[in-house]
This record gives C-alpha cells, sequence and structure tokens, in this order.
C-alpha cells in the first residue's frame, strides 16, 4: 500500500509513522525552570545527533514544560531508562501543571547534576548533562513554522554506573534499556552481535 501523508489516507484505525521510525531511545529529560521548579518527562523523538562535540536532541510536539525551560535556563539533563524503571518514566510523563515536579511524583530521586543546573535521575544507570546549543522550531516544506520544537544540546558530563560497566564498556545488556515503537508499544533489547565495517579491523 502507499498514502500520501497530505490526505493521510492510511485506512488504519492508527498512523504507523511512528511505528516504522522505530525503536527510538528515550531520553528522560530534566529541567530546572526559572522558577527553581523541576521538572522531569519522557521524549522518544530523540537521539544523539553528533559525536565530535557530543550532541543530543529531544523534540518537543508543541510547547511543553520541557520546552519552556531549557528556554529559561539553557541546560537539560537525559536520563536513561532501564526496563526497571519503566512504571515510573510512564507516571513521569502525565500532563501536570507547570512546576509539578515529576521526580516527587513518580519517586524518583532528584539528582543535582555535576555542570549544570538540572536535575537527573539518581536511580537511571547512566545520564547525560547537556548544554543547549540550538532550539529550532521545525520549518515545514514550505518554510512554514510547525508546532514541533526540536532542542539540540552539547553533552558536557555523563554519568555511569559502575554496575554496568563489564570490561571496560558501557554494558547495554546490563542496563537494559526499553525502546519507544508506535501505537502504546515498547521493547526491550535483543542480543547484541558484532558486525565490523568492511577494513575495519578493532
Ligand atoms: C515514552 C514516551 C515518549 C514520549 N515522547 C515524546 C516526544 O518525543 N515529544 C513530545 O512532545 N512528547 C512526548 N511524550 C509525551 C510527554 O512526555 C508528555 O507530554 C509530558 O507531559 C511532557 O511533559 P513536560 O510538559 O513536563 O515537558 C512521550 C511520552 C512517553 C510516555
Amino acid at each position: 500500500m502507499f498514502w500520501d501523508t497530505a490526505t493521510n489516507a492510511h485506512g488504519m484505525a492508527h498512523d504507523p509513522f511512528k511505528a516504522i521510525v522505530a525503536p527510538r531511545p528515550i531520553g528522560w529529560i530534566g529541567t530546572k525552570g526559572r522558577d527553581g521548579s523541576r521538572n522531569l518527562s519522557p521524549y522518544s523523538f530523540f537521539n544523539a545527533v553528533g559525536d565530535r562535540p557530543k550532541m543530543v536532541m529531544f523534540s518537543s510536539s508543541g510547547r511543553k514544560d520541557s520546552l519552556r525551560n531549557v528556554e529559561e535556563t539553557g541546560v537539560f539533563t537525559a536520563s536513561f531508562v532501564s526496563r526497571a524503571l519503566i512504571d515510573r518514566m510512564n507516571a513521569s510523563s502525565a500532563a501536570v501543571p507547570y512546576g509539578t515536579d515529576e521526580f516527587d511524583l513518580a519517586g524518583l530521586a532528584a539528582t543535582p547534576a555535576k555542570l549544570v543546573d538540572a536535575p537527573y535521575v539518581g536511580e537511571a544507570v547512566a545520564a547525560l548533562e547537556c548544554r543547549v546549543t540550538k532550539v529550532l522550531t521545525l520549518p515545514d516544506m514550505h518554510g512554514n513554522e510547525t508546532d514541533s520544537h526540536a532542542v539540540f544540546g552539547q553533552v558536557v558530563g555523563i554519568h555511569i554506573d559502575e554496575a554496568v560497566i563489564r570490561d571496560g564498556r558501557f554494558d547495554l545488556a546490563a542496563a537494559d534499556p526499553i525502546m519507544r515503537l508506535g501505537y502504546m508499544d515498547y521493547a526491550g533489547m535483543g542480543p547484541v552481535f558484532e558486525l565490523r565495517r568492511p577494513n575495519q579491523q578493532t
């Protein structure tokens, strides 16, 4: 089948777009407002987008509290979501009034970052400390502004729980990530396998 997204007449009960572009890692975004209030929310429009320097991006569909906070303070954290934290991650996505502390709401330790003034999830096996480099309101193909707002951040500090370092590597299987699919679906990680690039020795 094929459909033109201008009409989006796919004929299915739910739009499959996010199920196709899957799995997506979840960035658990920790921020503070100018008023000092804490915020924590999951974003699956999230990924690493560069490594020289290390850059990540999350995108807000509409103007949400995390976006407001990064515009106010210029910093955020992105905590890693392990399977053991899935219910608390989900709880932190509740639509609550601005200023509600989702760390408290979800029963998580709001841990102050070392290099930026934002909290991260103390229970997470890894977390990134980030400084905002750009907030980009995404233009559509005609150059018109949409209501999607991509926040780019440079990673200035990285936390890893020593328990998930094995043989000098971040052991992703031990970290047990959950990933966002389409619909209401999530997935865990399958077996890890190695593939060398052509001419790559190490
Ligand atoms: C797993 C998961 C992933 C999500 N990803 C996004 C996303 O990428 N962009 C977005 O705008 N909302 C996303 N949401 C919804 C937000 O988490 C939700 O709207 C939240 O209330 C926003 O909080 P905030 O206003 O405190 O930033 C996601 C929710 C869940 C449970």
